[in-house]
């Protein structure tokens, strides 16, 4: 039987509900993107993930199209690659998204990566235009440390800071400012790209509640009041296990024991990476 999508919690930030798990769709194309992306609509997610960068923007859109939902049943998050975001950059790929995601609108924008290059306020106030044209519902930043994440906010109105989080890697300085400014915390690679699946002690923690490992790690990120997370699943086993995490409850001494896994492990650090915090 389906799960309705009130199987899948949300989080309100600055007033705006948001489902906390959404499916990631980095490295997944083709026919099997359009597939995951209905699966997971069946199975009762409500928030897709995706970027221009990953070059599937049309097989999302089909895939959103083929679920039958109406469009404003979806949280759709979409990216900016950093190698144009000059203002004509911005408007550009944000008409290239809209098309080929097959939308009227964007529910979140993010900047993929910082460009040092590029005036944080160009980008940012045309980011603000297709905002306030109705071609984007709100907008964030995605891998900007602490102190960009500060100067960001002086330019923008911003929602979300999407940031890898998992239990090997924290994020305590985004947290802060995230804090301080009632931002959504999106935890991209959740799951530190199957790492966390070989944890002996998530093993443990999994044995007694009867689940798997990568449950317990998301679990533990979802009980986070402002965190979304974002696992990518190209099996229908994976997307079915990552959503059926809410009938479970961690207690405090495994919540602590999680947060302890922590140290400093970074999936993604790409030479275009700005300098972390
Ligand atoms: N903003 C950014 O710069 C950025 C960077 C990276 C990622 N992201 C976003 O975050 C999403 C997720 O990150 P990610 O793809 O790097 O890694 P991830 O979600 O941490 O891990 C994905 C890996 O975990 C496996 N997996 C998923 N569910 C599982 C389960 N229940 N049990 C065992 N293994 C499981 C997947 O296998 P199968 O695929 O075989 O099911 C895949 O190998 C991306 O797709 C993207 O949307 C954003």
């Amino acid at each position: 039987m389906p799960r309705e999508a009130t199987a899948v919690t949300t989080l309100d930030v600055q007033g705006i509900e948001i489902p906390k798990l959404g499916l990631g769709t980095w490295q997944m194309s083709g026919e099997d993107c359009v597939e995951a992306v209905t699966d997971a609509i069946e199975l009762g997610y409500r928030h897709i993930d995706t970027a221009r960068a990953y070059g599937n923007e049309t097989q999302v859109g089909q895939g959103l199209h083929d679920s039958g939902r109406n469009r404003d049943e979806i949280f759709l998050t979409t990216k900016l690659w950093y190698t144009e975001l000059s203002a004509v950059g911005v408007h550009d790929q944000v008409e290239q998204s809209l098309r080929d995601l097959r939308t009227e609108y964007i529910d979140l924008l993010l900047i993929h990566w910082p460009n040092g290059r590029v005036p944080l306020a160009e980008t940012l106030a045309a980011m603000v235009e297709a905002r306030d044209a109705g071609r984007v519902r709100h907008l964030g930043v995605s891998n900007f440390p602490s102190a960009l994440l500060r100067e960001a906010l002086t330019h923008a109105p911003l929602i979300c800071a999407q940031v890898e989080y998992h239990p090997y890697l924290g994020q305590p300085q985004v947290f802060e400012v995230a804090l301080e400014h009632e931002l959504m915390v999106t935890a991209y690679s959740p799951l530190a790209q199957g790492a966390v699946t070989r944890d002996p002690a998530l093993g443990e923690i999994a044995e007694a509640h009867d689940r798997a490992p990568a449950q317990i790690a998301l679990r533990w990120l979802l009980d986070q009041p402002q965190v979304a997370a974002l696992p990518k699943a190209s099996t229908r086993e994976h997307r079915a296990a990552n959503i059926d995490v809410f009938d479970f409850e961690l207690t405090d001494e495994e919540r602590v024991r999680i947060a302890g896994l922590e140290r400093g492990l970074r999936t993604i650090d790409p030479p275009w990476a700005p300098e972390w915090d």
